[in-house]
């Protein structure tokens, strides 16, 4: 059966001023000695997204406002994340639901304004351990993966990441089995979604993921790539999760 070609994205968040374009400069270097088998994507924020272009690495965002343009003081549309050279952007993170209070239907109508600029929605889905403790894991990311991905969206502009929320920045980590566990649901969902399309599209595992365990994360089944936040800062430690992939 084939699979997707992997996506290695790093997920900066609120980390980073313009002393960061030397670690994209080091992963440019690294990526480049090295023979890379995946796609590799920085998301920073988006004040240093110019700065951080044209470099070699591919730059998205991490978030944007569901209109194109208008009256949203201090928001980014789509469409000025694409006039900066990003292709993929980064919506519904947790701690966008979480801090922000953003549902399903405000992810599906940011995947949407996304997608209809012609870039790649990077939809985030994933329990918190409250959920989990209660055996809802697999409810919640049905209904987080049928709630967000937009009508008209494609295989090919729609990327899931699987990140259980309480494996964000804690160090801890589901098992192999877990991560199975979901990740085989959410591709059937995307073949119920897309049809036969639906084996091509990406499914990211995103929390807690290093150099140590990224090998083991992700030879487990149906997971195409990752989602990273900590180790995604320094060139060096990103680049280890990166060589997974040679
Ligand atoms: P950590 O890799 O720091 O756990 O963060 C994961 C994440 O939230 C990426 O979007």
């Amino acid at each position: 059966m084939a699979a997707p070609k992997a996506l290695v994205a790093g997920n900066w968040k609120m980390n980073g001023l313009t002393a960061s374009v030397d670690q994209i400069e080091k992963l440019n270097a690294l990526v480049t000695e090295g023979s890379v088998g995946c796609d590799i994507l920085i998301c920073p924020p988006a004040t240093l997204i110019s700065a951080l272009s044209g470099k070699g690495i591919d730059i998205g965002a991490q978030d944007c406002h569901m209109n194109v343009s208008g009256a949203h003081t201090g928001d980014i549309s789509a469409a000025m994340l694409k006039d900066l050279g990003c292709h993929y952007v980064i919506v519904g993170h947790s701690e966008r639901r979480a801090d922000h209070g953003e549902t399903n239907d405000t992810v599906k109508a940011k995947a949407k304004a996304v997608q209809e600029q012609g870039l790649t929605a990077i939809i985030c889905v994933g329990e918190t351990d409250e959920e989990r403790e209660k055996g809802e894991t697999l409810d919640v990311v049905t209904s987080q993966v049928v709630g967000s991905i937009p009508e008209n969206a494609s295989a090919d502009n729609t990327v899931i990441a699987y990140e259980p929320v309480w494996a964000i920045g804690t160090g801890k980590v589901p098992t192999t089995n877990d991560v199975a566990e979901v990740h085989a649901v959410i591709r059937s969902l995307l073949l119920d979604r897309f049809g036969d399309a639906g084996e091509m599209v990406r499914i990211q595992y995103g929390g807690s993921v290093k150099a140590s365990n990224a090998s083991e994360l992700m030879s487990v089944a149906n997971v195409n790539g990752a989602l990273v936040g900590g180790a995604s800062l320094k060139a060096e430690d990103f680049y280890g999760i990166i060589k997974t992939y040679q």
